[in-house]
């Protein structure tokens, strides 16, 4: 197979093809980065960590250490245009360093599949909540009665495994058509619809009385609730909704056309992730005030207090099977693009068809999720280190292994990739390459870093010796 040849600039042809243009990249990377992290994860993770002070750092994350990976990923993808671990693999070497970069690459592949694997089990509750939401179950429950109904939910293990092979089904199917067909048309209408009902819903909890409330909770920093676990936890939701680290945007960015604008892009796509995570906020904390909810309640926030809110709604069993529809949807998009570089390193590397491949890893990654399935009823109980199955993966991608990758890519990106060919595809336009040398050279990985020890208590260890 002529898999990645030069072409008469020098540059290379990706072996899956290319996004049509610069707005279907924009679109396919939006798509991955707007899904579950923005509406589902990043307010109870807020809640937990105590609100304010978090949503700062989280912000801070975005732009001084988001921005500046989500760019290196992309140029990098470019770059190579193959699979993240062969891209990694050629780049180290042509820049005279060391093959041994491929492991950055394997690492991400591995993030993605580690992730999926739980990903799509709430994916699957997402669309289970479609059907629900459908069938009128929210509209006179009360609170009471809502988290009985996720409480039963959960508690049936068969229930929760049918949904997930179903959403894992779905992912299958799309990037074994190849990512080009269909995803672009439906982030297209997605992205859109799920703005416009969040807006909506934003309506409904600016008048639910407890507007106020859910943003003090939301923009008044108390930093004495601040301890540097969270401060950890807010960096890596900062990379898991971006979708960086783990060589997702990486495997998209091999697919980009030589013209299109890095900066513009990542910027585009950083704006609309955080004002669809911070709309999403201002939607959910009012509702948990206004219903004497805990926000800290954990995974399971977003499917009660929407419901909540739905159910008190005019027209709510059509808004609230609407937005369960469109979630998944976002769901969706991502799983995909959690899915691709794993699915392009096999066809690339082991010759294998599309749909070969897409059917190999989706089945490791099903039986993998089924761990996750699990953890919230009959080994709800089994836990060690951070707690559950699903606690533990969840902890060591998101809080680990993609701020890990993301120190990797910046570092390669910074310092091992020589001048040239990082302004040949950042475009050398002055400042704005200027301040992503900084930021990809020093200020991220350095960051990174001291978070890190930071969280683990080394630095205040040894600085006690
Ligand atoms: N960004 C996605 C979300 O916020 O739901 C999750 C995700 C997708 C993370 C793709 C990582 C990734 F590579």
């Amino acid at each position: 197979m002529q898999s990645n040849q030069a072409t008469e600039t020098g540059k290379r042809n990706s072996l899956h093809g290319q996004w049509s243009s610069r707005m279907a990249f924009i679109l396919a990377v939006t798509g991955s980065a707007v899904g579950l992290g923005n509406i589902w994860k990043f307010p109870y993770v807020a809640g937990q960590n105590g609100g304010g002070a978090f949503v700062l750092v989280y912000l801070a994350c975005v732009a001084l250490i988001g921005m500046p990976v989500m760019m290196s990923e992309i140029l990098i993808g470019r770059r190579g245009r193959r699979n993240p671990i062969s891209t990694m693999a050629l780049l180290g070497a042509e820049e005279g360093n060391a093959r041994h970069w491929q492991w950055v690459g394997a690492m991400g592949v591995l993030a993605g599949v580690l992730i999926l694997s739980y990903y799509s089990v709430i994916g699957g509750w997402t669309l289970a909540y479609v059907f629900k939401s459908g069938s009128g179950a929210f509209s006179e429950s009360g609170a009471a009665g809502i988290t009985a109904i996720r409480d039963a939910f959960l508690g049936n293990w068969k229930t929760v495994a049918l949904f997930h092979t179903i959403f894992m089904t779905l992912t299958i199917f799309v990037v074994a058509r190849g990512v080009e067909r269909g995803l672009e048309q439906a982030v297209r209408f997605m992205v859109p619809a799920l703005l416009i009902l969040l807006i909506t819903l934003l309506g409904y909890s600016i008048n639910s009385g407890h507007f106020g409330e859910g943003l003090a909770f939301m923009f008044t920093p108390d930093f004495s609730k601040l301890t540097w676990d969270s401060v950890l936890a807010a960096m890596g939701q900062a990379f898991f909704t971006l979708s960086i680290g783990m060589g997702a945007v990486m495997a998209y960015g091999a697919y980009l056309p030589e013209e299109t604008s890095i900066g513009g892009s990542s910027a585009a796509v950083a704006i609309a992730d955080t004002s669809i995570a911070t709309l999403a906020g201002l939607v959910i904390f009012p509702l948990v005030f206004a219903n004497n909810l805990d926000p800290a309640d954990g995974p399971g926030l977003v499917f009660i207090t929407l419901p909540l809110a739905f159910g008190q709604m005019p027209g709510g069993v059509f808004f609230s099977t609407l937005f369960f529809l469109l979630l998944s949807f976002a769901a969706w998009t991502s799983a995909i693009s959690l899915m691709e570089p794993a699915v392009a390193w096999l066809v690339e590397r082991f010759n294998r068809t599309r749909s070969e491949a897409a059917l190999m890893i989706g089945l490791s990654i099903w039986a993998l999720g089924l761990g996750t399935v699990l953890s919230f009823n009959v080994l709800s109980e089994f836990k060690f280190l951070r707690g559950t199955i699903f606690d533990n993966l969840d902890h060591l991608t998101i809080n680990i292994m993609l701020p890990l990758g993301g120190v990797f890519i910046t570092v390669f990106a910074g310092w091992v990739m020589c001048r040239n060919s990082t302004s040949d595809e950042l475009g050398n336009t002055g400042n704005m390459y200027k301040l992503w040398r900084i930021l990809a050279r020093f200020v991220a990985p350095i960051g990174i870093i001291f978070v890190f020890l930071k969280a683990v208590g080394l630095l205040d260890y040894l600085s006690n010796q």
